[in-house]
């Protein structure tokens, strides 16, 4: 119904856009990701195949069919060079799967940590990617690490939700899972426009945390465990602290109307794509506020490395790209500071 509004009203610019809107919101045309008979102008679509495969793809996985069009462009979710990824737009990179070494803690050069814990493994044989070779499922949950891919979290056939993300109810993947919980609710850069900034990232809303959930469980969130919180309110003591700081160099110079710091979001209903306010008592730290929900360049998709003392350490040990310091400081220390100063009386470098 809404689409047919918008092409009434919208003539010839719905048609010049067309060729973008791929997903539209629903379902595709089919034969983008399908082959009937895996032949057309009598040749294999899918020469890896000649049997054809599961699903009918186009491609011999359905992350193969995803990366076929969104690797390099379209929000170039999997860039060709670790060492030069991509804009970031949110999710993070694949890329830093086919990294050798992540490892920047204490003598992280010769005691290396692979690709593999950059984040979530994809399924890809085109790429040269398979799952993960440490976790056989997903940490706090039953998830088979073997199934995961781009359409264990996005759906396939679309929907309304946040970057098509699965929400409740969804059977994944013929019925490896079955997602408790909604989609999150949130607002993502344009794929074709300006990456991540301070004033242009995705506006995280609500929800996250649960979301996740849906494969790992209580996982970092259940009051009755000593874990850290996520999807809690961070509280007035915790949101003062992230309104005041910024940065080891400059501890309480931040106000509350310009303190939206993009390395360290949080859950708030009131979050824009161009907000630059801090919290309020009652928004969220959730599991983004520490994570990329694709791979980053650090152990555990961290947003920054949480095995190094002062950022602009990242990538001394271990060779990998360095994750960018917000505040562009060589004294600066970790960004778990933006929610718990313990900077204070730290020395600093002249
Ligand atoms: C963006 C790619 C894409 C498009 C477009 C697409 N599919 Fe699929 N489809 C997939 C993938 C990938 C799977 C494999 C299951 C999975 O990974 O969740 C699949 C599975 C299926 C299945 C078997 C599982 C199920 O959900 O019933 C059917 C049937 C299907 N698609 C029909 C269609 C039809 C009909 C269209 C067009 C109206 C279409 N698909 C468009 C990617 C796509
Ligand atoms: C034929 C090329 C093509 C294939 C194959 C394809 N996409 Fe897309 N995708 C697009 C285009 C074009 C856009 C941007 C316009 C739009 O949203 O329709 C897009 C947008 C997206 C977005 C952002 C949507 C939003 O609302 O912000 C996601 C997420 C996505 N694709 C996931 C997938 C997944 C998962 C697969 C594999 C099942 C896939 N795509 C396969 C072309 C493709
Ligand atoms: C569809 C199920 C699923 C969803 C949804 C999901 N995960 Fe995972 N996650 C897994 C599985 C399976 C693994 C282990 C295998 C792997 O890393 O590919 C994993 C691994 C991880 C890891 C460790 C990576 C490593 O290799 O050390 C982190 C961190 C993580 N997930 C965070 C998140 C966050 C944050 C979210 C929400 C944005 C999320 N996950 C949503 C299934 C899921
Ligand atoms: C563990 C769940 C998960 C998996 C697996 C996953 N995505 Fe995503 N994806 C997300 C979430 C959550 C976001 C929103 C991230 C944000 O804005 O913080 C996202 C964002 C995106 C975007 C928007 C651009 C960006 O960088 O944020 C695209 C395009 C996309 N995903 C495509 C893919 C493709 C293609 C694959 C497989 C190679 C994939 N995703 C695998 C959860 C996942
Ligand atoms: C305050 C920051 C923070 C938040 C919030 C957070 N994590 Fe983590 N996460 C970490 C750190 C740091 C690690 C490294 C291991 C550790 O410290 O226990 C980690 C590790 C992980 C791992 C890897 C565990 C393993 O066994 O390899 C997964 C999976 C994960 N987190 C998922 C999540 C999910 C899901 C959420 C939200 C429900 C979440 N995290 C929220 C900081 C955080
Ligand atoms: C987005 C804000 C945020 C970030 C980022 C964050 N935390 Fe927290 N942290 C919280 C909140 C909120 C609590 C709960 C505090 C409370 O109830 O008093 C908490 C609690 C804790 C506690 C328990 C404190 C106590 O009094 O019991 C520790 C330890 C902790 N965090 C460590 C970390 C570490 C280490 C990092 C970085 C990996 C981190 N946090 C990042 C918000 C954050």
């Amino acid at each position: 119904m809404r689409k047919v509004l918008v092409v009434a009203l919208g003539g010839s610019l719905a048609l010049a856009s067309s060729a973008l809107a791929f997903h539209d919101a629903g379902v595709a045309h089919c034969n983008g990701c399908h082959t009937m008979h895996n032949s057309q102008d009598g040749l294999l679509v899918d020469p890896d195949s000649p049997g054809g495969n599961d699903w009918l793809l186009v491609d011999a996985t359905p992350s193969d069919v995803c990366l076929s069009c969104h690797a390099t462009g379209l929000g170039a979710v999997f860039g060709s060079d670790p060492l030069a990824p991509p804009t970031e737009r949110g999710g993070g990179n694949f890329a830093f799967l086919k990294e050798d070494n992540l490892n920047d803690g204490h003598g992280g050069a010769s005691n290396p940590i692979g690709g593999d814990a950059a984040g979530h493994n994809v399924n890809a044989p085109s790429l040269a990617q398979a799952a993960d070779g440490t976790l056989g499922v997903a940490p706090g949950g039953t998830f088979p690490a073997a199934e995961m891919g781009c359409t264990s979290c996005h759906d396939p056939h679309g929907n309304e939700s946040f970057r098509l993300l699965y929400g409740a109810g969804a059977v994944v993947q013929d019925g490896v899972a079955t997602f408790l919980k909604p989609a999150p609710t949130a607002v993502g850069l344009s794929l074709f426009g300006p990456g991540e900034s301070n004033t242009n990232h995705t506006a995280y809303q609500g929800g996250m945390s649960n979301w996740c959930g849906n494969c790992h469980g209580d996982f970092h969130n259940n009051t009755a465990d000593l874990v850290h919180p996520s999807g809690q309110a961070m509280g007035g003591t915790i949101a003062g602290i992230y309104n005041r700081y910024n940065g080891t160099e400059d501890q309480a110079g931040a106000v509350q109307a310009t303190a939206y710091l993009a390395a360290v979001p949080f859950d708030d209903a009131a979050n824009l794509t161009n907000s630059t306010a801090g919290p309020t008592g009652s928004s969220q730290v959730m599991c983004l506020s520490c994570h990329r929900a694709h791979a980053s360049s650090a152990p555990d998709a961290g947003r920054w490395d949480f095995s190094v003392t002062l950022l602009h350490e990242d990538g001394d040990e271990s060779g990998s790209y360095e994750i960018p310091d917000p505040y562009a400081s060589v004294n600066q220390r970790s960004l778990c500071n933006k929610c718990h100063n313990k900077d204070a009386n730290d020395h600093i470098a002249p």
